[in-house]
């Protein structure tokens, strides 16, 4: 496992955009885990910028979403569906056809059909991932079997309160998601852990040096043999 501490949200940004872009150079059909929410956003900044500046042909690149509220309108501004488009698909420029989010059906079956693309398409290569105060990856929230798959979960309190800011009020806040499983997740060729802010640096610290538990999904990680942590200072301040 690889710990990289940045002090500006740039360099953070363009060290971890570069692990996409190594990907994408490596083969130009890449398939990128894609996760929504604030910590990846100077990632896609970086990546959009040096695709531009460097004429990456990423016509053929795949994406895959984390995750979706159950239930949400995908036309809903704060659909993952909409997120996606905007934060990455349009400033990054996918090719909107090659990029999936889960259903917000949540179904059974649109869950299996959601493993049976990734696997269709080789697999993850690079996965994009935050992580929750309460060390969540995706929507796994703690208790999620580390070997899960994609499924319909509920949200704990803390999540939808952490989320209400992107919603009128907590009562706006989808009860339940749909999300790739933290075994979908460790299928991924490799993980890239960005984490920005003191609220984070418990969980950050727990899932580097803590034990690999249910109780705190992202410690699964710790399993991973290609993982690399790309944190701020505050992130990192309970590191040893
Ligand atoms: C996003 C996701 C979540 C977030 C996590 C951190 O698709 O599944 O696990 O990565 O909640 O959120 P931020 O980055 O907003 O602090």
């Amino acid at each position: 496992m690889e710990v990289r501490v940045f002090d500006d949200a740039d360099a953070l940004g363009r060290f971890a955009a570069e692990q996409v872009i190594e990907a994408i150079k490596t083969s130009p059909d890449a398939v990128i885990g894609l996760a929504t929410g604030s910590s990846p956003l100077p990632l896609y900044a970086a990546w959009a910028e040096l695709a531009r500046e460097q004429s990456l042909d990423q016509s053929r690149v795949r994406g895959f979403a984390l995750d979706e509220y159950a239930g949400i309108d995908p036309e809903h501004p704060e659909s993952y569906h909409t997120v996606i488009t905007k934060t990455v698909v349009e400033p990054v420029g996918l090719s909107p056809e090659l990029v999936l989010v889960p259903a917000a059906d949540a179904t059974t079956e649109a869950a299996a059909e959601y493993e049976a693309a990734i696997v269709e398409a080789g697999g993850v290569d690079v996965q994009i991932l935050g992580i929750g105060r309460n060390g969540h990856l995706g929507f796994n929230e703690p208790g999620s079997p580390l070997d899960s798959r994609t499924r319909k979960i509920e949200l704990t309190a803390e999540t939808i309160t952490d989320n209400a800011r992107f919603f009128a009020s907590s009562a706006d806040v989808p009860t339940h998601a749909i999300t790739q499983g933290l075994g979908t997740i460790m299928d991924a060729r490799k993980l890239v852990i960005v984490a920005v802010g003191e609220a984070k640096a418990a969980a950050v610290a727990a899932a580097i040096n803590g034990p690999i538990t249910e109780a705190l999904p992202a410690s699964v990680a710790q399993r991973h043999p290609n993982v690399v942590y790309v944190l701020d200072r505050a992130a990192a301040s309970q590191l040893p």
